[in-house]
């Protein structure tokens, strides 16, 4: 697939085959993960594969948990589609919270954690810490999305979940942020094209 397409066609996906995904697959998506850019070639992340009945379970049950206390490692934005018309908006980030169910987490094959290091192995110096590592590692997340959606696999960036409950769970060092899970499988249904903003409400020229 082109790069292009993958682009365009990748989406996010909440609905996943339970049919596993290929070792060789999974290789390739880390690989491509592994080749983002960094500060000084810093590579200031590391991986966590997550696969298994018993682990997806268990990160659904504290992303439950995360769900219903609201403290959830991103904020800011409602992860469904606007309510329907004539559906009364409590408050927001709320009830879009409420709505949002996570069921989906109980059929994912392979689960992604990145995880960034703020203190990287090639940028030691005594406790001074970066936050590069976040920059760094949204370019491996959509890495790994395109991969994805090029090797016609769904995925999804999630970040429902609470940073101390997971740490606990995943084994993460207190010194690490876990930035993101991805969920990735074989899509059971074509995602909705949620679409974007014309683009030129978001080009500035200037010419001089
Ligand atoms: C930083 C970040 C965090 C996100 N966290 C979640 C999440 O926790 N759950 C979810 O369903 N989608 C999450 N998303 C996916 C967005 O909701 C999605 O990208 C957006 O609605 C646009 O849809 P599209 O990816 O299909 O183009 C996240 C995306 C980003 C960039």
């Amino acid at each position: 697939m082109d790069l292009f397409e993958a682009i365009r066609t990748r989406r996010s996906h909440r609905t996943f085959e339970r049919r596993e995904v290929e070792p060789e697959k999974i290789g390739a998506i880390l690989d491509a993960a592994h080749w983002a850019p960094s500060p000084a070639n810093s590579q200031p992340w590391e991986f966590i594969l997550v696969t298994g009945e018993k682990s997806r379970r268990r990160l659904y049950e504290l992303s439950e948990q995360a769900k219903k206390t609201g403290r959830v490692e991103v904020r800011g934005f409602s992860y469904v589609r606007p309510l329907p018309q004539g559906v009364a908006e409590e408050s927001g980030e709320d009830v879009a919270l409420r709505q949002y169910s996570l069921a989906f987490l109980k059929n994912v094959p392979v689960i992604i954690g990145v995880v960034g290091l703020p203190v990287s192995p090639t940028q030691q110096r005594g406790q001074e810490t970066y936050d590069s590592y976040k920059y760094s590692c949204g370019a491996v997340i959509e890495n790994i999305l395109l991969a994805a959606t090029a090797l016609g696999l769904g995925s999804l960036w999630f970040t429902l979940f609470n940073q101390q409950l997971l740490r606990q769970f995943l084994g993460v060092d207190p010194s690490k942020h876990l930035v993101a899970l991805v969920c990735i499988g074989y899509p059971a249904i074509s995602a909705p094209d949620p679409g974007r903003l014309p683009l030129e409400t978001k080009v500035r020229r200037l010419e001089i």
